[in-house]
């Protein structure tokens, strides 16, 4: 069985993160308008509190793509399961995620938005996992990079639960002996 471990990053920190990720945004966006796509469901906290500290003008628009099922291993087999509503063509596309692990889903997402015509997509990822290999994923808006550990919270799910928990932590094994679900 797995429990709730230790807090890795708590509601204070990830605020003071998302309000430099913002100001990052205003910078380099200078009052050009942007489409923030949030990757559902993990991103949704994240892009409400990362769009509200945003001066830039943006719209929003959400898309899913299915990798994990309930297991807490990537499958790597991404699938588009919903898409936007908004032709993103000469648009600034940010793309909003809740976290890089292998980087396969930001892969595939950065791939399909790719033939749409964007004027620039850019990636704003809360956390990234330090795993070998991930670090080539182009992220231009990174909040904390992470040890390679299974978190939940803030929008970051295990099979559904703990998504609104309000900080960031570590699923743990719950110590009775039993082996971690695969
Ligand atoms: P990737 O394709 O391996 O980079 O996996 C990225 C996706 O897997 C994220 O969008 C999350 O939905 C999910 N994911 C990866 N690591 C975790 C984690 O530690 N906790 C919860 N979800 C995770
Ligand atoms: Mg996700």
């Amino acid at each position: 069985m797995l429990k709730l471990g230790r807090t890795l990053i708590d509601t204070r920190t990830l605020d003071e993160g998302i309000a430099r990720l913002a100001a990052e945004v205003d910078r380099d966006q200078a009052g050009r308008p942007a489409l923030l796509v949030g990757i559902l469901k993990g991103s949704v906290f994240f892009l409400c509190d990362l769009a509200k500290r945003l001066k830039t003008p943006v719209s929003l628009d959400f898309l899913q793509v299915s990798s994990y099922g309930s297991g807490t291993k990537s499958s790597g087999n991404v699938r588009l399961v919903r898409d936007l509503t908004t032709d993103v063509a000469g648009k600034d596309v940010i793309i909003v995620e809740d976290i890089v692990d292998t980087g396969r889903t930001l892969q595939k997402i950065i791939e399909i938005l790719g033939t749409r015509h964007p004027k620039s997509v850019k990636i704003c990822a809360l956390l990234q996992k330090r795993i070998p290999g991930n670090d080539d994923v182009p992220i231009d808006y990174l909040g904390f990079p992470i040890e390679d550990v299974f978190v939940v919270g803030y929008g970051l799910d295990h099979a559904e639960a703990f998504r609104n928990l309000p900080y960031i932590a570590v699923l743990e094994p719950d110590g009775d002996g039993s082996p971690a679900p695969a």
